[in-house]
């Protein structure tokens, strides 16, 4: 048996012919492919905008600089570095707040003790795949006045109640290669605001509000006024282009990741050391990761390593949470005990489209190998 590794992206003709196609065209920098890709991901949302850039961490950071957050932005800890490091960077403080343990995302019933008389804004962060709760959380944003931001790198075609992540405030989506859809980098911007779309489609090429096809066909591609002062986070047309094809494929692939969990879900059901991840009602979840929980404490590390030895390469998201990094241990002291429970107990199995039952049957086996050996 080969060994079977976390992820691999689908990455089939149609990528392979589109991108040579952008090649030969010549237009290799921000171009039409960006617009085409742009539009599929809006309406795929049901929002008036996204705004294509060259990763998820751009659009967090220009969700808060574009609105001028310079106060608190409530967020979890259980997440990776990059969500806190946005706001770090944009000139914000981070404030966390704890999670819950089913679903490892943010406790929306914790939200209130977590409020400090600076709170501008609330960062939610889908985890793996699964829409945070996302009623209480908009209710608590919208009664406190905070701005809105959802950190959902992980989750691409999430529902909660029907209504897509990144559709309930300002959306930041990845698509480095383990998510649900890939560009190999880059990063989506969503919301319904006009006036915060034209901002931010500025603020990605240097703060110049006109493109260059628009330039090219106003017959002045040489006159570049910005309208402030920007930054270079453009995705290229040749991502782009990835991006469209993959667009093509995001149901079938998420619904391919769905039909996994299920499989591996049954198989690991009668194993009491652990506990496999819980799709809450009226959510959909689109599994980016299939992590499980090790219940004694201390075992995790042991399985992780046991699977390695098997060939299947399991890893740890996330560990350490933010708040005990060395860069963020003075930044925010928090108590999260439920943060710090899962961090230590939680462990990611491979999820990917192209996943065979022959390789599911492997994963099941080996978790219950390693337990049933004690
Ligand atoms: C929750 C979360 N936020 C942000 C990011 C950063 O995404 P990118 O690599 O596209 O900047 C990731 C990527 O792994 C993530 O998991």
């Amino acid at each position: 048996m080969s060994r079977i590794p976390l992820c691999r992206a689908l990455i089939e003709d149609e990528e392979l012919q589109a991108v040579e196609a952008v090649l030969k065209s010549g237009w290799l920098t921000h171009g039409p492919k960006n617009i085409e890709f742009e539009n599929l991901f809006a309406s795929y949302l049901g929002v008036k905008h996204a705004i294509a850039m060259n990763s998820c961490t751009s659009a967090l950071f220009l969700a808060v600089v574009a609105n001028n957050i310079k106060g608190d932005v409530l967020l979890p800890s259980f997440t990776f570095v990059a969500s806190a490091n946005a706001i770090v960077t944009a000139g914000a403080r981070p404030v966390f707040a704890d999670i819950s343990y089913d679903d490892c995302n943010i406790d929306a019933s914790l939200l209130e003790k977590a409020l400090t008389p600076h709170t501008e804004a609330l960062m939610v962060v889908h985890y793996a795949g699964q829409c945070c709760d996302m009623r209480a959380i908009s209710e608590f944003a919208r009664k406190h006045k905070l701005l809105l931001i959802e950190d959902s790198a992980e989750t691409i075609g999430g529902t909660y109640e029907g209504k897509m992540s990144g559709n309930w405030g300002i959306g930041c989506f990845s698509f480095f290669p383990t998510k649900n859809i890939t560009t190999g980098e880059g990063g989506m911007f969503t919301t319904n605001d006009d006036t915060l779309a034209e901002h931010v489609r500025a603020l990605i090429g240097h703060g110049i509000k006109k493109t260059t096809a628009e330039r090219v066909s106003e017959g002045k591609a040489w006159y570049r006024e910005a309208s402030y002062p920007g930054y270079n986070f453009r995705l290229s047309n040749i991502l782009a282009t990835l991006g469209v094809e993959q667009m093509k494929k995001l149901d079938n692939m998420n619904s391919l990741r769905r039909q996994h969990s299920a499989y591996l879900i049954d198989k690991l059901k009668d194993v009491s050391e652990i506990s496999t991840p819980v799709e809450k009602p009226g959510r959909q979840h689109v599994y980016q990761m299939f992590t499980i929980k090790v219940r004694k404490p201390g075992s995790r590390d042991g399985l992780v390593r046991y699977l390695k030895e098997r060939e299947i390469e399991a890893s740890v998201h996330f560990d350490p949470p933010v708040h005990l990094h060395a860069a963020y241990k003075d930044v925010c002291k928090a108590v999260l005990p439920v943060t710090e429970t899962v961090s230590s107990s939680i462990v990611t199995l491979p999820m990917f489209p192209q996943l065979t039952k022959k390789e599911l049957d492997t994963i099941a086996c080996a978790i219950k190998d390693y337990f049933s050996a004690g």
